[in-house]
């Protein structure tokens, strides 16, 4: 198949072109290769006659999309659009990626599929409205939402990892509340989804979840780093420009029924880390 790829140097980007290498016929497009937010993406992308495009690039700087949502509009929701555009004018089927944050985080179990979004953030405003896009123009669409990526260089991972070698204290936030996953399952996942037309809105997260302070600890003990002390504090005492929703477990209710199962949270951070210590992420 030809596949285009959005965001292709993102961290799920890079996942998914891992996942397809050698398999099929790859269009990596980044985003010195397209603007999302110009018209003229559609017909870059319908130019490649792609049978399948996943449209993984996206403005995801959450406080830069509160600091200027028309910049997060333009590139997520109009951006989305033009993409879904080109999918129509080549026949393609089209994988949005998405986001937990569409919902408003005041569930107290994880969302499913049929849970109604609520966005409470410009970021997550204007990916809903690339999803509903998306909807509006693509009949064989697959919306795949995602949470808390890690795989890539840049992660909440990375970061605990990184300070926990400069600091002796780590200060973490317990009341924020996610399901992180692993870009590399994700990216796996969506080679198994496209290998059916069982097109619709999916939950691709590892299993279970918990607070950004319980991912540190996992991080700091599968590290080795038992040493440094943890802090718990509260998402309140940060002042940022985005609103946060404090509760987005998501659960993969419809993919499992598919048979797309992902493995448990902890074994997906633990490989990540250990990959990360052993040299080869
Ligand atoms: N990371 C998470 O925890 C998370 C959680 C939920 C959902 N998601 C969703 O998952 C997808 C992938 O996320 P990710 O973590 O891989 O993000 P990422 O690493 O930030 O990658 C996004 C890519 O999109 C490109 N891009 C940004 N603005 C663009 C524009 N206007 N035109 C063309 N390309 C543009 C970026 O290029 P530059 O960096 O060069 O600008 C970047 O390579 C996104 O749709 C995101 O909304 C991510």
């Amino acid at each position: 198949m030809r596949i285009v790829v959005t965001g292709a140097n993102g961290q799920l980007g890079q996942a998914v072109m891992r996942q397809f290498d050698g398999h099929h016929e790859l269009y990596p497009l980044g985003h010195a290769d397209i603007e999302l937010s110009e018209a003229r993406t559609a017909d870059t992308i319908a130019a490649l006659r792609p049978h399948v495009i996943v449209h993984a690039g996206a403005m995801t700087n959450v406080d830069g999309c509160a600091r200027d949502p028309d910049a997060a509009y333009a590139a997520n929701a109009l951006g989305s659009r033009w993409v879904a555009q080109a999918a129509v004018r080549s026949n393609a089927r089209m994988v949005y990626i998405s986001t937990n944050e569409v919902f408003d985080g005041t569930a107290t179990t994880p969302y499913g599929e049929f849970d109604r979004a609520n966005p409470i953030n410009a970021y997550a405003r204007s990916k809903y409205a690339g999803e509903q896009a998306a909807r509006e123009l693509v009949d064989r669409l697959y919306v795949v939402r995602v949470a808390w990526l890690f795989g890539g260089t840049r992660n909440f991972l990375r970061t605990v990892l990184r300070l926990s070698s400069e600091q002796s204290s780590l200060r973490m936030v317990d009341d924020e509340i996610g399901s992180p996953t692993h870009a590399g399952d994700v990216a796996a996942a969506l080679g198994q989804l496209l290998t059916t037309d069982a097109y619709g809105t999916y939950h691709f997260v590892n299993q279970g979840s918990c607070s950004r302070y319980e991912l540190a600890a996992t991080v700091l003990a599968a590290a080795g780093r038992a040493t440094v002390t943890l802090e718990p504090m509260k998402l309140a005492e940060f002042v940022r420009p985005s609103r946060v929703p404090l509760y987005t477990a998501l659960n993969n209710y419809v993919g499992a029924a598919q048979g797309i199962v992902f493995r448990p949270w902890q074994d997906a951070a633990n490989a990540f880390v250990h990959s990360i210590i052993e040299g080869h992420a």
